[in-house]
């Protein structure tokens, strides 16, 4: 990881008599400047681009914002910055005026309150993806499909192939030295998931191939164990296929029935509801902590602390919450959480799932196979303690090994700095799409992660999506696994830009120009 060179943590000025400001931090006296000059992070870091979008020009902004600014996004880029609030070299600080650090407008904590680092430096972070060099029909790339699956840092690419030049062994096996070093690699990988989430101990932690892997899981161990017919099994609405298919296929193995938690039109969860469902027939309530296809953040300590009250075992789908916002899942105290390393800006093929202790302890096997027993005759096999219990034959070493350089990535950046970072993309973009005609956003809840699901008059999805790629931006258009949602929202597919940390305004400035082009076609048309 490249941090900026020439901001120190103590807020002097570099050695070239530089900014002592974070690097996207504005060093003007308006913050208009920042918007315009610094996120631009593709023409500095890439060639001329070819027909190079519109500049982005503050005065375009609607002076009545009316309705189209909920979470006072542009804010920032209208009101100048005083001398008295402007941090200066002299006196340095931490805290430049920001309409998220504004006590005023203090977003909800799980929005990512914190201050970015004096050292986040989204060029510098850039620099570190060499895929982010890639062009696309001649225009430097723009990943914003980060919901779907995210870059990777040399970082990880780098452990990986260290891994099979000087580790690769199978585990906990052979007497020799790489089964030692591969076995210590891959235990240590367990123990960064812990200490990335919270979790008390590393032996709570299974190794899977993602987040479905990780439900699944649940579903065929505790779920076979301890689910009946007549019994109820609590998800929401926002739920992506993942969290909605192996519930039904164990409901209509046991008999179970499938209650929902609604949402409002925000996209947000109906809480008001959600006590209703519950009563001693709902054994488990299973929900995600953020919506893949609208970017809604739940509430889940509330879900928790309801659904155990009525007894019932809580499941916490955090696919897209773990590489975006802080988890804890001492604190948050459900008994499974389960990610996926790919949306971490790890490897594909690997996750994990905690348990907490007494639940997983009681937990059948699901695979049989090596590595789970503890001794085996032709008669019965016993079982080893979890995790190994859970991990029969031979797994994704070397991907976990990559996913602990990507957590230890992500900790080099911190957690609160990318989510406040991206908290910040978000509010920029949306209030950058709000601008165009025709351009309906599918989840404005106020707890949101930079996901900006839109639908556009006149153009289908798959059509926006194609037209941005053309200009070297990826976006996911569909169904995003999770209909259910979308349909509540009466469409069948949406355009859906999602940002992570190594993003710029830069690039959603070229993407706001396609589909503002896009719809000022369609206005001529009608
Ligand atoms: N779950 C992934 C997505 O939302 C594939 O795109």
């Amino acid at each position: 990881m490249t941090m900026h060179p020439s901001t120190g943590s103590d807020g002097s000025v570099g050695p070239g008599g530089e900014s002592t400001l974070p690097s996207w931090l504005p060093d003007e006296p308006t913050v208009n400047r920042m918007a315009a000059e610094f996120f631009t992070g593709i023409s500095s870091d890439f060639p001329e681009v070819p027909s190079a979008p519109t500049e982005f020009d503050p005065e375009d902004i609607p002076r009545d914002l009316g309705d189209t600014d909920p979470w006072g996004a542009l804010t920032a880029f209208r009101t100048p910055v005083s001398s008295a609030s402007q941090p200066s070299a002299a006196e340095p600080t931490t805290t430049p005026r920001f309409y998220f650090l504004d006590e005023a407008e203090a977003p909800p904590p799980d929005r990512g309150a914190a201050l970015p680092s004096r050292d986040f430096d989204v060029h510098a972070i850039r620099a570190d993806f060499p895929i982010l060099r890639e062009r696309i029909n001649g225009y430097p790339l723009a990943w914003f499909d980060n919901a779907a699956t995210t870059q990777k840092p040399l970082a990880v690419i780098d452990r990986i192939s260290a891994f099979y030049q000087h580790e690769n062994s199978n585990i906990h096996r052979g007497a020799h030295e790489l089964a030692a070093r591969a076995t210590d690699a891959y235990e240590n990988a367990r123990a960064a998931v812990a200490r990335f989430i919270g979790a008390p101990t590393p032996e709570q932690i299974v190794f899977v191939r993602g987040a479905t892997e990780g439900i699944n899981f649940v579903a065929q161990t505790w779920g076979r164990k301890h689910i009946g017919a007549g019994d109820e099994i609590v998800i929401s609405h926002l739920e992506h296929h993942a969290n909605i298919v192996p519930w039904q296929m164990l409901a209509a193995e046991t008999g179970a029935v499938i209650r929902t938690i609604p949402v409002d039109d925000s996209g947000q969860l109906r809480m008001d509801q959600f006590g209703a469902l519950l009563s001693d027939r709902t054994k488990l309530v299973a929900v995600t902590h953020v919506s893949n296809a609208l970017g809604t953040i739940t509430p889940v300590a509330a879900v928790v602390e309801q659904a155990k009250r009525a007894g019932a075992v809580v499941l916490i789908d955090g696919a897209q919450s773990a590489p975006h916002i802080p988890i804890d899942v001492a604190a948050l105290d459900a008994h499974f959480f389960t990610f996926s390393g790919h949306k971490l800006f790890g490897p594909t093929g690997i996750g994990a799932i905690y348990g907490a202790a007494e639940v997983l302890r009681d937990l059948p096997p699901w695979h049989g196979g090596g590595n789970m027993i503890s001794d085996v005759t032709l008669e019965r096999a016993t079982y080893q303690p979890p995790p190994a219990r859970f991990e029969a034959g031979t797994g994704n070493i070397a991907d976990a090994v990559g996913l602990a350089a990507a957590i230890e990535y992500i900790e080099t950046l911190g957690v609160e700095n990318i989510a406040a970072y991206e908290h910040f993309l978000l509010d920029y973009a949306t209030a950058r799409m709000g601008e165009i005609p025709g351009l309906r956003l599918i989840g404005t809840a106020g707890h949101k992660t930079s996901v900006l699901s839109f639908v556009l008059d006149g153009h289908q999805p798959e059509a926006v999506g194609r037209a941005l790629n053309e200009k070297g931006i990826a976006v996911r258009a569909g169904h995003h696994c999770a209909q259910p949602i979308l349909r509540r929202f009466g469409v069948e597919a949406t355009v859906r830009p999602s940002f992570a940390f190594y993003n710029t305004c830069a690039e959603i400035d070229r993407m706001v120009e396609v589909v503002r082009q896009l719809a000022m076609n369609s206005g001529r048309r009608h």
